[in-house]
């Protein structure tokens, strides 16, 4: 399959590697973009990759592509995902997926419309320990899951890398907790209602950094979600999340050292589920830059066999619905039922900018 990457920015890098590493599964990257030309240039040049553009539109004029992954922000997601559509190029997306609602319906139902495999790339759940846990519920072990904590708690300079986030009017949430929040659909499933309270700890900061939230799920299993970027603890845990699921007859516990404890009846059993290092990760980020590589192997996978990704658009817009709840709850103080998209038509003219 011949790919391209838009966006060769911080988080790119990690794409870059991926797709690299999936060269002997058959993915050729053919053409990295980014308005930056210093950027498009130094992705291609280190990476290997024949040609590089500054413009989205010139890139799918000449190139005959089979998939593309968009790697921008989210600011600009909604025009270059219908970019590809109209171009009729299967298309990744990072999260978050859109700066609102709106947005998130209109590239679903736009690559629908157009019969075209739309993907995002919400990453935590193909990490080797979330996959991990999957697999104990899937087995049955701890029986039906009725109550869980789901933690990234970290006092890690993620603005070094991501200066952006002192300004972001929406940050803990929008930018992490949409992970955990997605992890808690996966292992318990779909959410009636949650309510939130969030604090701006650092003062450099314009938006929330921190988040504490509470979910009833369908099921009626209940579940903590918390996330912050200003916990002071050492050792730190960044970038794990940690996690506790109770079950029937038993629990799974995650700890700090990737150590998985799960009791299942009066039976206690401990494994490690860390990933080993690849050439191009590091300690101590290397399971979440590992899992930019399951996550792409995944949707190629999906695609392959004919099928929609697991992190398709109208996947991601339930845990995209979480997000915009959490942001309700928090303001009104009061427990928010997540959006649900019925599948209506809304007119791409329709969205706001
Ligand atoms: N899944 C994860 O674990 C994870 C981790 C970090 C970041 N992210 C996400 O990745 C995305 C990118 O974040 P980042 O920190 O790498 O940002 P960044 O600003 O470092 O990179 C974005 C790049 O996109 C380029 N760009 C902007 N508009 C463009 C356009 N129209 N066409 C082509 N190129 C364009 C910019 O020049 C820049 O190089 C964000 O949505 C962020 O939330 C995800």
């Amino acid at each position: 399959m011949r790919g391209a990457l838009i966006g060769c920015g911080f988080f790119a890098q990690n794409h870059l590697n991926a797709w690299r590493d999936m060269r002997a599964e058959g993915i050729e990257l053919v053409a990295v973009c980014d308005i930056d030309p210093v950027k498009a240039k130094a992705a291609a040049d280190t990476f290997g990759v024949p040609r590089h553009y500054t413009d989205p539109q010139t890139l799918f004029e000449s190139e005959q592509l089979d998939f593309v992954d968009i790697a921008t922000r989210m600011e600009t997601h909604h025009d270059l995902v219908c970019l590809a559509v109209r171009h009729g190029v299967r298309t990744i997306v990072q999260k978050p997926f859109a700066s609102d609602w709106q947005q998130c319906v209109s590239m679903v139902e736009t690559a629908r419309a157009a019969r075209v495999p739309l993907a995002v790339h919400e990453n935590f759940r193909f990490q080797a320990p979330m996959q991990a846990v999957r697999e104990v519920l899937a087995s049955g072990a701890i029986g039906a899951p009725t109550w869980g904590r789901f933690a990234f708690r970290t006092g890690f300079d993620v603005y070094k890398t991501q200066p952006y986030f002192h300004q972001d009017k929406k940050l803990a949430i929008l930018d992490v907790g949409i992970h955990v929040l997605d992890l808690a659909r996966v292992f318990l499933g779909e959410v009636r209602h949650l309510s939130c309270e969030t604090q701006q700890r650092n003062p450099r900061n314009v938006g929330e950094d921190t988040a504490t939230m509470l979910l009833r799920h369908t099921s009626g299993a209940v579940s903590l979600v918390e996330c912050t970027y200003e916990a002071r603890q050492i050792p730190d845990s960044f970038p794990q999340t940690l996690v506790t699921i109770e079950g029937e007859t038993g629990s799974i516990k995650v700890h700090e050292d990737f150590r998985m404890v799960v009791t299942s009846g009066n039976e206690v059993s401990e494994r490690s589920i860390g990933s080993p290092l690849l050439p191009w990760t590091q300690a101590p980020w290397h399971v979440a830059q590992e899992s930019v590589l399951l996550t792409q192997r995944a949707i190629i996978a999906a695609w392959r066999a004919g099928r929609e990704a697991e992190t398709s658009g109208a996947d991601n817009l339930n845990t995209y619905a979480l997000v915009d709840a959490a942001y309700a709850a928090a303001e009104s103080g009061r427990a928010v039922a997540p959006e649900v998209w019925r599948g209506e038509t809304i007119a791409v003219a329709s969205v706001r900018r």
